[in-house]
Order: structure tokens, then sequence, then C-alpha cells
């Protein structure tokens, strides 16, 4: 099938090299001529493991190839996948949507035979209405098709996540796009993935329903993270005990130092907003964005605690600053406030991050980047496990550091705290 991606941010890059490994001939189109130039050259601009291999490998058989003129790749397509950004709106909370709908303008003119037009982006419900609006302008309803069909892929697991979906949610109001897209997703859904075809605006709320969801059982966990740090019980016996109910489920039940990243904190406060606009009060997930608002500070109380109320001129490691592993996406990232709260307190701060430097500190007092771990903890008062690389998982503190010892905040629970104490390390967790 001949597909067009528009965006090649995240979900247009990755999903459309994963098409175009099934057999598909896609094109992927950017505004940026920059960054098209450099897909031609087979350099990825977002870090995802296996990505450039993917990219590589589609390009030079020609199943993949990039433009940045929208027309023309319209023109050429079959079936068009809307990628651009959806991001908060400038002092508010809904999602800007002004990206999206610039594509359908864009496109109205270029419908030249029968076209698929989908939401891949996170829209909110009734997005696809005004697609529609905006198209039926220049095209008769016979010329195309507007249908929702959200993307789950999780940063540094995007490749897997797509090959193997637990699920296919397909949203449109006509049958004959819902057969095109069962056919284009048929080799995933022969490998096990369930298909879920659903009207428009069902699709649009599963996926942010799905994401609230998500951040909802995160926060929760972290709030009983708090209780167990009271009353002297692991969170991780609690995780598991709650987790082995099917109901519940085992997965995203991890305590830390809260959710961050493009998706979530976006995403909630979009899904808040459009109750708030169908006057249904959402308070669930809005004591959800609060709580996890007060997470850093939380931890941050912690921090004070375990060196003594004394903040000032305290070497602070942080092992991993990205708002998770395998990724160097630093949005909404929770070291984003911790960093340069504890260097205002008079804090000094070294950080090894394994995506290397982040411009987001370089003009925040007392704080360096260090290029190996063993780097960044020499010297320290107080080392912050922040995010769950595997680098991090098996260091040898004993014998990485001769001398001081250094006291250990674990804020993703990755040590066990009996081996840590063990070898003689002063060592706190999260909930445990
Ligand atoms: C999330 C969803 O998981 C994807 O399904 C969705 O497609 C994506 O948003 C999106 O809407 O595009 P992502 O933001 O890449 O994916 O990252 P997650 O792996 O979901 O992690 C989000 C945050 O929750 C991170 O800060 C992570 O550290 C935190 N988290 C996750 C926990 O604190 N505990 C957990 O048990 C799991």
């Amino acid at each position: 099938m001949k597909l067009c991606m528009i965006g090649t941010g995240y979900v247009g890059l990755v999903s459309g090299v994963c098409f175009a490994d099934l057999g598909n001939d896609v094109i992927c189109v950017d505004k940026n001529v920059n960054k098209i130039d450099l897909l031609k050259k087979g350099k990825v601009p977002i870090y995802e493991p296996g990505l450039s291999e993917l990219v590589v490998k589609n390009y030079k058989n020609k199943r993949l190839t990039f433009s940045t003129d929208l027309k023309k790749s319209v023109k050429s397509s079959d079936i068009i996948f809307i990628c651009v950004g959806t991001p908060t709106k400038k002092n508010g909370i809904s999602a800007d949507l002004s990206q999206i709908y610039n594509v359908a303008k864009e496109i109205k003119s270029s419908i030249n035979s029968f076209k698929i037009i989908i939401t891949k982006s996170t829209v909110p419900v009734t997005t696809g209405d005004e697609i529609e609006k905006i198209l039926s302008k220049k095209n008769s309803k016979s010329k195309f098709s507007v249908v929702s069909n959200p993307e789950f892929l999780r940063e540094g697991e995007a490749i897997r996540d797509f090959t193997y979906p637990d699920r296919i949610v397909v949203g449109s109001n006509d049958k004959r796009s819902n057969r095109v897209l069962k056919n284009l997703y048929g080799p995933l859904i022969s490998k096990g993935a369930q298909y879920v075809y659903t009207s428009r605006r069902a699709a649009e709320l599963i996926k942010y329903a799905s994401n609230a969801f998500l951040a909802t059982k995160i926060t929760f966990i972290n709030e009983i993270a708090n209780l167990c740090e009271k009353i002297a019980v692991n969170i991780e016996d609690i995780s598991i005990g709650m987790g082995l109910d099917k109901r519940i489920g085992s997965r995203f039940l991890r305590a830390g130092p809260g959710y961050g990243g493009s998706c979530f904190p976006k995403d909630t406060k979009a899904i808040t907003s459009t109750g708030d606009k169908f006057k249904t009060n959402l308070s669930v997930i809005k004591s959800v964005i609060k709580s996890n608002k007060n997470r850093s500070k939380f931890l941050l109380n912690r921090v004070n605690e375990i060196l003594n109320k004394k903040i000032k001129n305290k070497k602070i490691t942080f092992l991993g600053v990205t708002f998770k592993a395998n990724t160097d996406d630093m949005r909404d990232s929770s070291s984003l406030s911790m960093i340069p709260s504890l260097s205002k307190k008079g804090a000094i701060i070294k950080y090894y991050d394994p995506t290397g430097y982040k411009k987001e500190f370089s003009k925040v007092k007392n704080v360096s980047s260090a290029n190996t771990i063993k780097e960044s903890v020499e010297g320290s008062d107080l080392v912050i496990i922040h995010t769950e690389w595997n680098d991090f998982k098996s260091i040898n503190f004993k014998s990485l550091i001769k001398g001081k010892k250094f006291i250990i905040y674990d804020m993703r629970n990755i040590y066990s705290p009996k081996k840590i104490r063990a070898q003689g390390f002063k060592y706190y967790s999260v909930g445990r």
C-alpha cells in the first residue's frame, strides 16, 4: 500500500519506518528541510534504539522515501497519516491543534483520488469531525474518509511496541476504510494483536483514557509508596501482591519520581480540558495531575532529610536525568525541577546521563555534566539514581570509588537495600 506520513517526529517516523519494513511504500514528509536531508543520509534525528538500522535498510531498498513536498506526497498516496505534534496550548491546558488543522487545510486540494486520512497524533474527541469539515470544503465526502488510529508506542521501546502491539484501535464511520486498515495491519494481527474497530470519537478517547489511566496507576502506587515509608512496609511487595490480580495487572506499578515525558503530562491535562468543555468533571485525573506535580517536592524533602537539612555545599550526583531510560528526552523530566531547586539551595551538582550533556541545565548554577559514572560520583556526598538505565543496574559502588562513602538515594528501586547496605553504604529508596 502507498502510505504518506506527515510529520517525522516520534510517532510519524517510527510508524512510517515500521510500515515500510512490513512491505509498504512509505513517504515520510516534513516541513523541516534539515531533518529530511539528515534522514536521506541515514541520520535519525531522534534517539530510539534500533530505529536507525531500520531507516537505512528500508531507505536502501526504496520502500522508504523522504520529502518536503506535502502536496505531491499526498497525491501519490492512498493512506495519509497525520503525525504532527499536539502540544499543550501556551497558558492553557488544552491541546494546541493548529498543526493538525494546518495540515488538513494544506492537503484539502490534493485529494485526487479516494484517500483515507488518519490521525495518528493524539487528538481530542471531535478533532476528526473538524478535519472532515475542512476537507469537505473542497471535496465531496465520497472522495475521502477521516479515521482515528491512535498510536500506543513508548519511547525507548517504540519498535517493539509497533511490531507487537496489544491492540490496534481503528475508529471510523465507514466500513471501506476499516477493511483497508485491517488489511494494512494484517501482519500484526496475524501475530496476535487485537484489532478494535470502533467509532472515530471512541478511538480518539481511547487514547486519552489509556494514557490518563496509566498515569493514574503510577500516581496511585507513588502515594501508596509514601504510606509504606511511614509504616516500614516494602512497596515492591504491594506492587507484586496487587499486580497478580489480573483485574489490576502488574505493569506500571513501579514507584518512582513521578511520570514525565511528552505524553502523560500533556494528555492528562488535555483530557480534563475536554471534560470541562463537555461539562464533565474528570476529578480523578485532576487530582492525579496535582499529586504528580507535588512528587518532585516530596522527593526533594526526602533529600533534605537524608542530608540532615544541610544541602548547602553538598556534592550531589544525578545518575540519569531524562524522564526515563532508553531515551534522550528531557520533556517534563522530574530532574528539571529537582536539579535547579537543589542548586538554589547551594548544592554542587554533577550528572551523568548515557545520552550525554543536557542544554537544559546550562544556565543552572553549579551544575556540570560528567563523562563517566565514575567521574560523576567521585567526591560525592549523595548519589541520586534518577533514571533506570541498565548502565546503572550493576554498579559495584564499593570498588568504583575508594575512600569516602557517599549516600545513595535510589529513586527507581533498582538495588536491593540489603546488598548495598552490606557494602557499607547508607541507602535510601522509594517506599521501602
Ligand atoms: C506513554 C505510553 O506508555 C504509550 O503507550 C503512549 O503511546 C505514549 O505515552 C504516547 O502517548 O505517545 P512514554 O511517554 O514513552 O509512553 O513513556 P512510558 O514508558 O509510558 O513512561 C511514562 C512515565 O511514567 C515515565 O516518566 C516513567 O518513568 C513513568 N513510569 C512508568 C513510572 O514511574 N512507573 C511505571 O511503573 C511506569
